[in-house]
């Protein structure tokens, strides 16, 4: 390992020192739902009431995050994964009454949404996950649609989802995933602020086993939980605006110097608030090592589940094998993205 310092580390899980106010965020944006422990909890609800509706059938991305592949094949709802194209447009004939789930990559708006209309005439669904893209301005929310979230992913919430389903239930104030959540982030927050220490390879190991365990946790819930009061009073102490501008200019920054990797060639919208600076790359694996020793730690949207048939997929496949998400987020500044390219200069190879 370099020997680095605690402070130059970038990205990894947050964390953020949390105050305790009244949850502005989700008041405002999130009106009409219910909110759970988790997304994948959300999702399960989502599901649920599918089945009660006699839809036949769910299309669901194979480039997608593992937990939710799980949750479709436990419930006893048909089901088909389809692959996407390169710009992430899905490859999908619906049958009639049935439904699909889109994801909006990384914060940009999934394409097949401006298409829905076309298929309407099928009685079809459509269940957008926004976990990737709740942050981001003007999203038009059609009623009709299913919609769920995982609060977690822009470091706003320790942990958390959200359904537009109306199901009337009350928190839950013994959930105590969510102080394992909030005692795993001080303890981060407390390791990396300790200064002029250098990183501890014993203490990071001893971090990251509980954040898996911690994942195995949630998995295993498989009856819902309710979203705990106190998660959701724990918002950062930085407002929204100012989360929105840091991961755009951040984003700015890195495309300047990367953009001819980038999944995302076009415009950053001015209503998008980027998940990540996702990269697609020759040896990803190799590269996120590189950095990972430079201590830039990049997770990977996504691992393909061992139940999909890779053949069937081969542009998830790719995506899957050769991405790495850049941290852009509200914690970091220009100096750490110069950083991060600067490593990355002369080191790699986009792939096509
Ligand atoms: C796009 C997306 N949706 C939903 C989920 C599930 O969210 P949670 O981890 O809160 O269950 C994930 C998990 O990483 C995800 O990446």
């Amino acid at each position: 390992m370099v020997i680095i310092k605690r402070k130059f580390m970038i990205g990894g899980e947050f964390e953020n020192k949390f105050t305790k106010s009244n949850h502005f965020f989700a008041g405002k944006l999130l009106t009409n739902g219910t909110y759970f422990n988790s997304g994948r909890a959300a999702f399960d609800q989502i599901l649920t009431n599918l089945i009660n509706n006699k839809v036949n059938k769910i299309y669901a991305p194979a480039y997608t995050c593992p937990s939710l592949i799980e949750r479709i094949i436990d419930k006893k709802l048909k089901y088909s994964f389809y692959d996407v194209d390169n710009n992430l447009i899905p490859k999908i004939k619906p049958c009639y009454n049935s439904a699909i789930l889109i994801i909006h990559y990384f914060g940009w708006e999934n394409k097949l949404k401006k298409n829905f209309h076309k298929l309407k005439k099928k009685k079809i669904f459509l269940v957008e996950d926004l976990s990737n893209s709740f942050l981001n301005s003007k999203r038009k929310i059609r009623e009709k649609n299913l919609i769920f979230l995982s609060l977690r992913k822009f470091g706003i919430y320790n942990d958390g989802g959200w359904c537009n389903l109306n199901l009337n239930r009350k928190f839950n104030n013994n959930n105590n995933l969510a102080n394992l959540y909030l005692s795993f982030r001080n303890n981060k927050m407390n390791y990396v602020n300790q200064k002029n220490k250098y990183r501890n390879k014993n203490i990071e190991l001893r971090h990251l086993a509980k954040l898996s365990n911690l994942e195995k946790k949630i998995n295993l819930k498989k009856n819902f939980l309710i979203i705990n009061q106190t998660s959701l009073n724990q918002i950062t102490n930085l407002d929204l605006k100012s989360i929105k501008k840091k991961r755009r200019n951040n984003f700015k920054i890195l495309n300047k110097y990367l953009k001819k990797y980038s999944l995302f060639k076009g415009k950053l919208y001015p209503n998008i608030v980027p998940l990540g600076y996702p990269i697609l790359i020759r040896d990803r694996d190799g590269i996120r090592k590189l950095l990972k020793m430079n201590g830039i730690f990049c997770p990977v949207h996504w691992k393909m589940h061992n139940f999909l048939n890779k053949k069937k997929y081969p542009s998830s496949v790719r995506l899957s094998k050769n991405i790495l998400t850049l941290p852009l987020d509200q914690r970091y500044g220009k100096k750490d993205m110069l950083r991060i390219a600067n490593i990355l200069k002369g080191n790699i190879k986009y792939v096509a």
